[in-house]
């Protein structure tokens, strides 16, 4: 396998799943560990928050990597860290170098084979390497013939910029050209990580009890079944909100029915209802939501030995970092709120999907098992259909979008489409226009129908959908919804929208 040696950057797990996208195994230590790394066949020191010239600077003892006899690549930090080893010096600069820059390989061979002449690469650093020592070549520059990456002796290497963010373009391949000089490395396969996962699972929580949410989606659903599959006592409780979409409770439980995995579910609907009666404010429905839910959840759960949560990389990385999505937010609320805080302190959270990426969760749910629909499914927000219906909620328009929404999924998925959106629903736009139904006026609600294209739910795109769809999608839902005749297309970028309502 190829061994990461973290020294902190928030980077780290990135580098950790290019190697992965490359076709291998790594795994992630700590640079104390680095005794401990069993028969790596690469070694790779990440970036990390500290200069080298820190008193509490992260260390690591050369000696050891050294006699593992397999090449390595220091990155930013882990550059530094190797050119002081070999004898050379680092310098603590007043400029610090954040953002885009040119690299310009010496030669276009070993660890620059195949990569352009100039190449976009993104660095955030402050120090930079000073004295070169003996036996130490410089093997890329930047715009202004500064050393960004370095080589001692036959096996070492040094990378200032950082080649596993997408901003580095050519980053991948460096890393590949990299692992091209190791010996035998491990090819990845889904189904030793899952071992691995579950054997992990089963260390943390021997005989005592977990629990975790679950609400339908890929996240959770891959968390239930993992816990399962590893034998542990487990309960998985889902609360039903009454903001669900058409059928979607059931759904659920026959999903995981299906499955052999145990559900407990608590019907609340009728509580939340109660308590969002008569509230517009986009916000105070979010957050009468949101403790609710916790309320229910929290009183569910009782005396848990342990919570399981299927936060993923990117969730631990947004709530160190920054809370500008409204995903992210709503998420640390439900995955950091203090209980939960509290009992992390105690360590008894376990969050076995904390390394993945959404992909990787869903190929990992495909190994489970998990059919295609359940791993496919849309995102849907946790404030449910109450951020698709502007104002107050009741029972009655939450069921007219309900119907309006499963209509429109229908089409989709029977033309093709629900795959190729990202995201795509119906929502109640609670003005009523005057039409003719039948030979008599009508004056009812409209409805929108909303379909987007995303990488990250940051931005998104309305997708351009086959005219014969929408028809379809209007006619029916004009003949059969009860209280709506009219029907919207939305055709709102984000931004300056956003992908839900509220
Ligand atoms: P917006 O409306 O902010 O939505 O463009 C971006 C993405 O986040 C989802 N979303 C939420 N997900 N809890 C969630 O778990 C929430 O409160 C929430 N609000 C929005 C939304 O469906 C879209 O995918």
């Amino acid at each position: 396998h190829v061994a990461v040696l973290d020294f902190g950057s928030q980077y780290t797990q990135l580098i950790v799943r290019r190697v992965r996208e490359l076709g291998y195994f790594a795994k992630l230590y700590r640079p104390e560990d680095v005794a401990e790394i069993g028969k790596p066949g690469a070694i790779i020191l990440s970036g990390g928050p500290k200069s080298t010239s820190e008193a509490d600077a992260p260390d690591i003892d050369f000696a050891t990597l050294d006699a593992y006899g397999v090449p390595v690549l220091g990155v930013c930090y882990g550059m530094q860290l190797l050119n002081i080893k070999f004898g050379g010096e680092v310098k603590a600069s007043d400029k610090r170098e954040y953002g885009q820059a040119i690299m310009k390989p010496v030669a276009c061979e070993g660890l620059y084979e195949g990569v352009s002449a100039e190449s976009q690469v993104w660095m955030s650093h402050s120090d930079t390497v000073s004295n070169l020592p003996d036996g130490c070549s410089v093997i890329a520059v930047n715009q202004h013939d500064t050393p960004v990456s370095l080589q001692w002796g036959e096996r070492y290497f040094g990378i200032q910029y950082h080649p596993e963010v997408t901003h580095s373009h050519e980053g991948t391949r460096i890393l590949g050209n990299f692992l091209m000089m190791a010996g035998d490395l491990q090819p990845f396969r889904i189904e030793e990580f899952r071992r691995e996962i579950i054997d992990g699972i089963r260390d943390r929580v021997g005989d005592k009890q977990v629990v975790c949410g679950v609400s339908g989606g890929v996240d959770s659903t891959v968390l239930a079944v993992l816990l399962h599959e590893a034998g542990v006592n487990m309960r998985a409780i889902f609360v039903d909100n009454g903001l669900l979409r058409k059928d979607e409770a059931a759904e659920v439980v026959n999903n995981f029915h299906r499955m052999g995995v145990p559900i407990e579910k608590v019907d609340a609907s009728e509580r939340f209802l109660t308590a969002l009666a008569g509230e517009t404010a986009p916000e105070k429905k979010r957050v009468i939501i949101g403790n609710l839910f916790l309320d229910v959840f929290w009183d569910a759960v009782g005396d848990a030995e342990i919570l399981a949560q299927g936060t993923l990389y990117p969730d631990v990385i947004e709530s160190a970092s920054n809370e500008n999505s409204k995903a992210s937010k709503i998420k640390t609320h439900h995955n950091r709120v203090d209980r939960v805080l509290e009992l992390q302190a105690q360590g008894k959270v376990l969050e076995p999907l904390a390394e993945l990426f959404k992909d990787e969760v869903r190929e990992l749910g495909a190994s489970l098992g998990i059919a295609k629909d359940i791993l496919n499914r849309h995102p849907f927000p946790g404030p449910g259909l109450a951020v698709r219906c502007p104002g107050d909620i009741t029972k009655e328009k939450l069921d007219i979008i309900r119907e309006v929404d499963a209509i429109f999924i229908s089409r989709l998925k029977d033309h093709g489409w629900y795959d190729k959106v990202w995201q795509a629903y119906g929502a109640l736009v609670p003005v009523k226009t005057v039409g003719v139904k039948g030979d008599e006026r009508s004056y009812e609600w409209a409805c929108s129908l909303r379909a987007v294209v995303s990488e990250d739910a940051m931005t998104a795109d309305w997708v351009e959908l086959p005219y014969s769809i929408l028809r379809e999608s209007s006619n029916m839902i004009l003949n059969s919804v009860a209280g709506i005749n009219r029907v919207l297309f939305d055709v709102s970028s984000k931004p300056p929208a956003s992908i839900e309502w509220e």
